[in-house]
């Protein structure tokens, strides 16, 4: 394993009702909060109404910040940091998915400095310290209830990045399951791969003797797997959202991470892919993912897909080389897939082969390399995006 320090301050308030706990937890902080949502998903389930009635039982001066998009912009950010500046705000509530939290965490950063947020993405300056923040989570996908990543696009200029700091983690997050009864088919499906991908890019490591991670790593692509085709036809059912719920949790807490390095190639390729194309995330994932690993699979590490093919997958390896085992697993997973419904091809988006140069130029617009599993360029981009097409 390699040396690792863990520390993960935020508060997990999870099951049917705990949103009664909201007063207590946001009263800690101050009462003039500002509530971060997303389309309107959450004014036609109800929770809306909900959260306000909470907020009310403490008098809290409260102020809205709708329309955050999936795939947050900047200049959504822009407009919730001149809220709270001109506001005073004094703690922020994310009431939705992966969009709406790592928006409100651009906010949280950007309340307490003048640097303008898009330059602390993109790495140009340091985060400093953020206001305090919770989050409602509506949609089983990204764990960024749980982590300090956001994610951000400018869609001016077609980027999309990640970061984060020791103070971008929620102060709390609730987590209702029923809150997610209410998440269409194909936004299901689309968090189903992303917390798969999560868990998929943990088990993709460099480090050695990770008996524990990486049988965390299987048993949580097993339960997701077991349960996704059932949820899929019963989406009002507590138990499969409870399990998916806390599935999604810790495939991105940084549990599975301790002591190994995760590849995240597959996340850097699609989120080149969605910075020109604006494509959900989860879709992308599961058209690249199968791909990345088809190109990456060689005679060194061969073992490690075996391990998957055979401890998630079922392959029977017997009589067969690490290579024979592994491909059948790949494409057991790229089965699973199609199988709950997800893409699989990027010209289901509509994407050609005009747009694989810009969006491989954008793997590497960081650095030359990425990838931790095995280091890639540019020009793997390019194989593994035409593979895809
Ligand atoms: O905007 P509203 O109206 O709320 O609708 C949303 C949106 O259209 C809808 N939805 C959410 N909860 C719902 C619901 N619809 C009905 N009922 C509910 N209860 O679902 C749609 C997708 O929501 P969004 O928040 O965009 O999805 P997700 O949670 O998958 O977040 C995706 C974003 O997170 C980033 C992605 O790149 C993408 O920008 N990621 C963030 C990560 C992190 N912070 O750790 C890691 C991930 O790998 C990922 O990159
Ligand atoms: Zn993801």
């Amino acid at each position: 394993m390699d040396n690792f320090i863990y520390q993960n301050p935020t508060k997990l308030i999870f099951g049917k009702g705990q949103l009664d706990v909201l007063p207590n937890e946001v009263k800690q902080y101050g009462t003039k909060v500002l509530v971060v949502y997303g389309g309107g998903s959450i004014k036609r389930n109800g929770i809306y109404e909900n959260v306000l009635a909470k907020l009310k039982e403490i008098d809290a001066e409260v102020f809205e910040l709708p329309g955050v998009e999936p795939n947050p912009r900047i200049s959504t950010v822009r407009k919730g940091v001149e809220i709270c500046k001109r506001e005073g705000i004094e703690f922020i509530l994310a009431v939705g998915g992966g969009s709406t939290i790592d928006c409100t965490k651009a906010i949280a950063s950007g309340a307490l400095t003048d640097v303008d947020m898009w330059d602390v993405v993109t790495k140009k300056e340091q985060p400093g310290d953020a206001l305090p923040f919770g989050t409602i989570l509506t949609h089983a996908a990204t764990g960024s209830e749980m982590n300090r990543g956001s994610v951000i696009t400018n869609w001016e200029t077609n980027e999309k990045h990640g970061w984060g700091s020791p103070n971008t983690y929620p102060k709390f997050s609730i987590l209702d399951p029923t809150h997610t009864f209410s998440v269409p088919k194909d936004q299901t499906i689309y968090g189903i791969v992303d917390m798969m991908s999560h868990t998929l890019e943990h088990y993709f490591h460099p480090a050695t003797n990770t008996p524990i991670q990486d049988r965390f790593c299987e048993s949580l692509l097993q339960t997701v797997i077991e349960t996704a085709p059932k949820l899929q036809n019963d989406l009002e059912n507590y138990e499969y959202r409870e399990t998916i719920m806390l599935s999604g949790t810790l495939a991105l807490n940084d549990m599975l991470s301790m002591g190994a390095h995760g590849d995240w190639a597959s996340h850097n390729l699609e989120h080149a892919v969605s910075a020109v194309h604006d494509i959900p995330h989860g879709g992308g994932l599961a058209i690249i993912f199968p791909n990345w690993m088809k190109h990456v699979l060689d005679d060194d590490n061969a073992w490690r897909f075996k391990q998957l093919a055979v401890n998630v997958f079922g392959v029977n390896a017997e009589g067969k080389s690490d290579k024979e085992a592994a491909l059948e697993g790949i494409e057991h997973l790229r089965a699973f897939w199609t199988e709950i419904g997800a893409p699989s091809r990027l010209k289901d988006y509509n994407i050609d082969e005009s747009s694989v140069e810009e969006m491989a130029e954008k793997t590497v617009a960081a650095r030359s390399e990425y990838g931790n599993f095995k280091k890639l360029t540019k020009q793997d981009s390019i194989e593994i995006f035409k593979a895809s097409l």
